[in-house]
This record gives C-alpha cells, structure tokens and sequence, in this order.
C-alpha cells in the first residue's frame, strides 16, 4: 500500500516561520526560560534543539543549568524566581529530573505559574483541556507533543472525528493528555497499557493508532489492520541508532500514513512549545 510520511519537520519548519515573522514586528520579544538539573544525555539534546528554535523564531532564551545535587529549595528559588519576572513569559522544567529528586516532579508543576506554564503540565491547563469545548480548546495552554500529534494529523487532512483511536502508553507526558485531546476531535479513544490484556485485539481495530510505550519496535504488521493511520512517538537509543516504538519497515506496507523516527512527532514537540510561549506572552497581557 502506497503510503503518505506525516513529515513533522516539513510542518515545524512552517509553523515555526510563522512565529519568526510574527515576532519580528513585536517591540518586546518574547522569552522563555529552561530549567535543566542534571545531565542526562537525550535531554541535553532535547534542549540544546529547544535552544536553537527559539533563536531562530526570536524567542529570548535563558538556560538555567543545576547540578545534579541541586536542594529541591534552590529548585522552587529558581521557579519562584521566574514566576515573577515580567521578562519571562514560558517557565520549562525539562524532565526527567535526577533519580534523587524525581519525586519532586509533581511539585514542581504544581510550582509554575499556570500562564507561565509552555508545558502545558500544570493541573489548571490541564483541566482547562480536559472540560473545553469545540474551538475555544486550541487557544489553551496544550501539551506540546499530544497537540503536535493533533496538529500533524490535521495539516495531512487525516480525519478524527468518528474514527477509533488507540493509544498505546498511558503517561502523563504523552499518552493520557493525547487521548484526551483525540476525545476533543470526536475520536472514540481506547488506551492500552502495561496491564493491559491481548493489546493486539484494540490495536488492530484502530483507525488511528498512537504508539507512546518507550520500547524499540513494539508494534509490527502483526498489532494493526490495513489502511491504518500510525504516530510513532517513541525515540529509543539502540545499537543502530534512533529508533521509534513502531518497526517503520514492517507495518509500512499496510498503513495509509505513519511518521517517521526522526523527523516525525520529535520536530512537532517543539513547534508547539514555541507557539505555547507566543500564547503565554499574549496571556500575560503583551501584544
Ligand atoms: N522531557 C521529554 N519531553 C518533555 C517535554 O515535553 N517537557 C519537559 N518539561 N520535559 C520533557
């Protein structure tokens, strides 16, 4: 079967030449501030790619980098901190936090200034998303990755409403909040997980299937039907390189579109973080 690349760097780029030009005719730039404790490896990466799209798109940028013995006070400092300085409209955390501090994970969503919130994390954003309706949805504060997916599928004319979707994975990060926004779009939305029992027998009634479980090639020719729409928003480090959570080369025959590992959701993650920092510049009253 002939099938279409949902090309998430082709769309990031454009959505990212809109915020560039957008920002060129703002007197104040917009600015946004990464909080990385540690240095785990995929995230110096993550944020080093955050770092050069906001200088790109013209988005001030401020990394703050503490060390992994970091006290969780000089943390919240930090946060509280940029909380209140009017110069900083999107506040990141980058996770995973170090193993020793990982419980303060919630804390510190909790810590951020919902309007400040790029992530998208905090419990006020998420209850917004979670009891919105139609389009006022899209002018919230989204998760980054789950409404990249949203808008991947939507520029590819990928229909949502009334079709059956399956989310494999059901993390805060990824799983949960895209089967929500999927919900949103008038998906029927069923998500599977680790306890979940025959996978195989939901994901291959799926007309869209998003894959978010963090294992190298999870999903083959044997989990989907012909004709099904696949997201792939794993990136595992293997001996061969990056690869996704779907084997590419052995579903791709009997799917109408799939994204690519890299190029895919990866690109679309930070597209819309740097919308969302456009977003909550206008939300903290600049224009
Ligand atoms: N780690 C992996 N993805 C993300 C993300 O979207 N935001 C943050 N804060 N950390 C991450």
């Amino acid at each position: 079967m002939e099938h279409i690349i949902l090309d998430g760097k082709l769309l990031s780029r454009k959505i990212k030449n809109g915020i560039k030009e957008s920002i060129s005719n703002f007197a104040v730039k917009p600015g946004l501030a990464v909080i990385e404790v540690g240095s785990d490896p995929a995230s110096e990466v993550y944020v080093r790619n955050k770092e050069e799209a906001c200088n790109y798109v013209g988005i001030r940028w401020e990394k703050i980098k503490m060390p992994e013995n970091t006290q969780p006070e000089q943390i919240f400092a930090e946060i509280d901190r940029l909380n209140r300085d009017p110069g900083t409209n999107g506040i990141l955390v980058q996770f995973p936090l170090p193993i020793s501090l990982k419980s303060l994970e919630e804390k510190v969503i909790y810590a951020i200034d919902p309007k400040k919130d790029v992530d998208g994390f905090h419990p006020y954003n998420v209850g917004q998303y979670v009891s919105c309706k139609g389009s006022t949805c899209k002018n919230l504060l989204l998760p980054c990755t789950p409404y990249g997916i949203v808008r991947l599928l939507e520029e590819y004319r990928i229909p949502i409403a009334g079709k059956y979707a399956v989310i494999v994975g059901r993390s805060n990060l990824s799983g949960k909040p895209v089967s929500l926004l999927l919900l949103n779009h008038d998906a029927t939305v069923t998500i599977c997980h680790s306890k979940t029992l025959n996978i195989a027998d939901y994901t291959k009634q799926a007309d869209i299937l998003i894959v978010a479980v963090g294992k190298p090639n999870f999903i083959d020719e044997s989990f989907i039907k012909t004709g099904v729409v696949v997201v792939d928003v794993g990136i595992n480090l293997t001996d061969s390189g990056f690869v996704g959570d779907v084997n590419f080369d052995r579903v791709k025959d009997k799917v109408t579109a799939i994204t690519p590992v890299p190029g895919g959701v990866g690109p679309m993650t930070i597209a819309i973080l740097l919308e969302n920092v456009l977003k909550a510049f206008f939300l903290q009253g600049n224009h």
